[in-house]
């Protein structure tokens, strides 16, 4: 039972509703919403008050592709956390492949650098009691509805990951659709490194697989964006069955898959092969590189190297 729970991303989208969800939870006594932006913040937690008709909102800010700003926060939490949502994050739009301070690009360091640096505080500090649950996405088995090639790295070593962080394994044809994919790889296989790493907390990977009502379509390319609004999202999608579904269903992924045990730590879990709704599976069955112990300790080793 998670009685605190801390969320990224939490003014909007997925991790609002998350924190909505898991307001009405009986056990729930405090909700830390770790945002960027302080008035984006209050307007989401006067309405989660609203909603939920719980006065257990905190607000924390913080910018998850800044390594200073996450530590800063960290220090503001003075009580140990149950739970953990590595929420914030997605294609993070035209500056995607801008090279950031700490040497990653924008897309790697807005869905990882700042949650591995929150992690690792938090660890380091006695702070996390139970739970880390990271975000990650059928982009990483493939989806090929929308012409999203399955993640095939030639070696998965320290070098190519690393590659992929600071956006070269893309030489100059840098396209945020597929590099997407490649991040929350990234992203899944430290998760799988740190549940062998720390065997008592649950580190635990979810997709929230394809879910309409949130910011995302707004950061993808004009193209893919117009595609997706105007036809795979109200037409084909539906159509196929098993591919999209509502802000509820994609939550409430994130909400079971802190707080039931059937959720077990060092598995990857999104939709079924082929599908982006519906039943959740662990991807290694199919996708199994995700099993190899090996590249998921390189994709720790390589995160870090950005870490100073
Ligand atoms: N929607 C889907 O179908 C889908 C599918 C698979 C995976 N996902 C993943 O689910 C997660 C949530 O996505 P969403 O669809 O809910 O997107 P969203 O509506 O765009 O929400 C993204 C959230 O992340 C925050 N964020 C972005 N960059 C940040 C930064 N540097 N520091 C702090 N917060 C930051 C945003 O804050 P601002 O409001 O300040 O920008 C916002 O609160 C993402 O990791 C995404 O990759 C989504």
């Amino acid at each position: 039972m998670n009685e605190s729970i801390l969320i990224t991303g939490a003014n909007i989208g997925l991790g609002k509703e998350t924190a909505r969800q898991l307001a009405l939870k009986p056990e729930t006594k405090k909700i830390i919403l770790f945002c960027r932006n302080q008035a984006k913040a209050e307007e989401a937690k006067k309405d989660l008050e609203e909603q939920t008709g719980k006065k257990i909102f905190e607000i924390i800010i913080g910018d998850v592709s800044e390594a200073n700003s996450v530590r800063k926060a960290v220090e503001k939490i003075k009580e140990p956390i149950d739970a953990v949502i590595l929420n914030a994050g997605g294609m993070v739009g035209k500056t995607a492949a801008k090279i950031t301070p700490s040497g990653m690009n924008e897309l790697a360091a807005t869905n990882i650098l700042g949650h591995v640096i929150l992690v690792d505080e938090l660890i380091k500090h006695n702070k996390l009691r139970k739970t880390v649950l990271s975000v990650s996405a059928e982009a990483v088995p493939g989806v090929k509805a929308l012409g999203m090639k399955p993640v095939a790295m030639k070696t998965s070593s320290v070098d190519e990951f690393a590659a992929v962080l600071d956006g070269s394994y893309f030489g100059n044809k840098f396209d945020v659709t597929q590099a997407y994919g490649y991040v929350k790889y990234v992203t899944s296989m430290w998760t799988l490194s740190m549940a062998r790493k720390y065997p008592d907390i649950k580190f635990v990977v979810m997709s929230p697989g394809n879910t309409k009502g949130t910011l995302a379509p707004n950061n993808l390319p004009p193209p893919m964006k117009f595609m997706l609004k105007n036809f795979m999202m109200p037409i084909v999608f539906p159509l196929m069955g098993g591919m999209v579904h509502k802000l509820e269903v994609g939550a409430k992924r994130f909400v079971d898959g802190i707080s039931d045990e059937q959720y077990k730590s060092g598995v990857f879990y999104a939709s079924k092969e082929g599908k982006l709704s519906g039943d959740v599976v662990d991807q290694s069955t199919f996708f199994t590189s995700l099993k190899n112990t090996t590249f998921q300790d390189n994709a720790n080793e390589a995160i870090h190297r950005f870490i100073k």
